[in-house]
């Protein structure tokens, strides 16, 4: 048996050109609609950097090369130094809803698993103004 590995989500939604045009969507939302103006006010003003981390953090994540992967903290650790509320997490969750489903000719099931594990890890960074009072 010599079955070849089923394609990657990274190739089977485009690969590079596919994740840097839900990238760049989804910072162009994020400096343009004004749904998106506190998660934009965390980010430093020069959104180049993290456009590119996050370019390369998709890519990795969905079967690309992993260059970002290689090089130093996970994703969940790394955000442990932002203030992350659950309206912070809805937020990036929509804008990424708003960014892939713009994708033109994206597979529409690659699309929706996209959304829903993204959705799931920024709710996932939570770290602040969660009421837990009602656990005491
Ligand atoms: C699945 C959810 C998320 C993913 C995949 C993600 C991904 C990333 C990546 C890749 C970077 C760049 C880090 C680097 O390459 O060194 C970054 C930076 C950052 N993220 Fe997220 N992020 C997510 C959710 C959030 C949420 C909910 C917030 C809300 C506060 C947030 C706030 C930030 C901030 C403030 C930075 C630093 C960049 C800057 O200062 O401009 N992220 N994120």
């Amino acid at each position: 048996m010599n079955a070849a590995a089923p394609p990657s989500p990274y190739a089977r939604i485009g690969g590079e050109s596919a994740v840097r045009a839900i990238v760049t969507r989804f910072y162009d939302l994020l400096e343009e609609d004004k749904a998106y103006a506190d998660l934009r006010t965390v980010h430093a003003a020069d959104l180049g950097p993290v456009r590119h981390g996050l370019t390369r953090f998709l890519t990795g994540w969905l079967g690309g090369p992993r260059d970002w992967f290689e090089r130093g903290p996970c994703i969940m650790s790394l955000h442990r130094a932002f203030p992350i509320t659950p309206a912070l997490a809805d937020q990036w969750a929509m804008a990424m809803t708003c960014a892939i489903a713009a994708q033109e000719d994206i597979d529409p099931a690659i699309a929706d698993s996209m959304t829903q594990a993204l959705g799931h890890m920024a709710r996932g960074m939570i770290n602040f103004g969660l009421d837990d009072s009602a656990a005491a």
